[in-house]
């Protein structure tokens, strides 16, 4: 098997307030392979954005290795986790974090900005992403005038414009409706899957989360069971073919049948919601703080 993407070693972060302390995360390991879209879910309060955030190099642990890409993160100082995070990594936010004076074309080209693409090849690149997440039509829109699944698909556009390595998303369906969050979810796990990419997404939904090749469920700061639902697979396709092989089976008579072409998208949540949370503003399209 190949090397790990995401190496996780005997994590700990523990909040002190006062005299309480608070195991936020106690004692976790696990590994993430390229091209795995990996599900983290647990209950509020398990640690899942603690994790999260941990593993962008948003808070330093307290104890323990994180190791993305051969990097050891947290050994990063700020600048250096700035300059990391552009290089390899994109985000998706619950609550979209656009900017809400620009259009569509001009957040999903943001990122590019920072990584010096030119103005031309910036636009190109923002208008295939939007197409790609079934924009067309909302290209000069700005945040306000688009629903909250609109919104957040140019979220995802604006995410994965510069291609990144891995992608994190912290319940990035969290503020749409049942409808739109299968929509989207869908079209998450078809980019990913599609650019060879790797993506972790928190969530509390368990049934969300067996959408993920992996599950890592957490409970208070601790990992219950990991579920790798890509060697369940392969092990049940090894199965199968042993049989197959062992009993031939006649030729198909009937022509199988032709792939179902994608439905077209259709938004109906016309909510929106002002983006509102405490990130690094490079993250969010704002300006990038000087390197060293
Ligand atoms: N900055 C902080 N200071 C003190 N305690 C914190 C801090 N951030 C998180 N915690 C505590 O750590 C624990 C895990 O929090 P975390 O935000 O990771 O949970 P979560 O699984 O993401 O929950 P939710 O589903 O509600 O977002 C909680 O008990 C929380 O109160
Ligand atoms: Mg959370």
């Amino acid at each position: 098997m190949e090397r790990p993407v995401i190496r996780v070693k005997d994590l700990y972060k523990i909040y002190t307030i006062g005299t309480n302390k608070v195991r936020a995360l106690n004692g976790v390991d696990f590994s993430i392979h390229k091209g795995e879209f990996c599900c983290i879910v647990g209950t509020s309060g398990s640690g899942k954005s603690t994790l999260l955030n941990m593993m962008a190099g948003l808070e330093k642990p307290t104890k323990g290795e994180i190791i993305i890409a051969g990097e050891h993160i947290e050994k990063k100082s700020e600048s250096q986790l700035v300059n990391f995070r552009q290089a390899h990594v994109g985000f998706i936010f619950q609550s979209y974090n656009l900017m809400q004076n620009l259009t569509a074309i001009e957040n999903v080209a943001m990122p590019l900005t920072f990584q010096g693409v030119g103005k031309k090849e910036r636009e190109a690149r923002a208008v295939k992403m939007l197409k790609l997440v079934g924009l067309s039509k909302y290209m000069k829109h700005r945040p306000g005038q688009m629903s909250g699944g609109q919104q957040q698909r140019v979220g995802i556009a604006r995410a994965l414009v510069v291609n990144p390595e891995i992608v994190f998303a912290d319940e990035p369906t969290g503020n749409l409706d049942s409808n739109t969050t299968m929509e989207v979810l869908h079209l998450i796990q078809k980019i990913v899957h599609e650019q060879q990419q790797t993506m972790i997404m928190v969530t509390h939904d368990n049934h969300l989360a067996s959408y993920g090749d992996r599950i890592i469920h957490i409970s208070d700061g601790k990992i219950l069971k990991i579920e790798d639902k890509r060697a369940e697979r392969e092990a049940a396709a090894a199965v199968a073919s042993e049989e197959q092989a062992a009993e031939p089976v006649p030729e198909a008579e009937t022509a199988p049948e032709p792939a179902k072409e994608a439905e077209p998208f259709t938004i109906t949540v016309p909510e929106y919601d002002p983006a509102k949370s405490g990130v690094p503003a490079e993250m969010a399209g704002g300006p990038k703080k000087k390197k060293n």
